[in-house]
């Protein structure tokens, strides 16, 4: 049974996923500029706090869903027209791309959240942690941008072609 909401043969939570990763870059810029341009550190650290736990909850459930419809594989086979065994290894390798983004996401993320919370003041401003908090804030953002793009091609090539 496919209880997809997009239209596709995905489960609920895969279209879940998506929409999480298609929501995940613009509110990322949006906080982005609202600490760039406009200096607005605590709704900065707000949404990146609330971002962080939507992701959390949204891979959890995920893995979850997974779990109960018995892997991809078992998931690709609600497919109408099966992949060939050529776009079935492509999409592996397209799998182990995106679990490479998502998995150092994960480390970063938590990281650059933990530390900026244990070493940024409170209401936040720049600091002595700023120049690291920086580069992490940054390999944080490219890493999840990552994330979202190959994840959405992973939904793209396994669903929707
Ligand atoms: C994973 C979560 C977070 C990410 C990805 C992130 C990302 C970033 C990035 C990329 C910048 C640099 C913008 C620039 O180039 O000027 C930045 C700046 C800043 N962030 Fe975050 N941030 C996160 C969480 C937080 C939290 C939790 C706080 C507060 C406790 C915070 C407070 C700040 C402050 C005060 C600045 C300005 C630093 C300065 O200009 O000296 N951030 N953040």
């Amino acid at each position: 049974m496919y209880t997809g909401f997009l239209g596709f043969r995905a489960t609920f939570m895969l279209d879940v996923v998506v929409c999480a990763l298609v929501g995940v870059v613009p509110t990322l810029l949006y906080s982005l500029y609202l600490v760039k341009v406009q200096r607005a550190y605590a709704l900065h650290r707000n949404i990146q706090v609330l971002l962080g736990l939507v992701l959390l909850v949204t891979v959890g459930l995920f893995e979850v869903d997974m779990r109960m419809h018995g892997g991809i594989r078992k998931i690709l086979e609600q497919r109408q027209i099966p992949l060939t065994s050529e776009q079935f290894a492509f999409f592996y390798k397209l799998l182990y791309v995106h679990l490479f983004f998502s998995v150092t996401t994960i480390f970063l993320w938590a990281a650059t959240l933990v530390l900026a919370l244990r070493h940024i003041p409170n209401p936040p401003t720049p600091c002595a942690h700023s120049t690291l908090h920086k580069r992490l804030g940054w390999l944080s953002t490219v890493d999840i941008t990552l994330t979202s793009v190959t994840g959405l091609m992973v939904y793209y090539f396994g669903f929707v072609v």
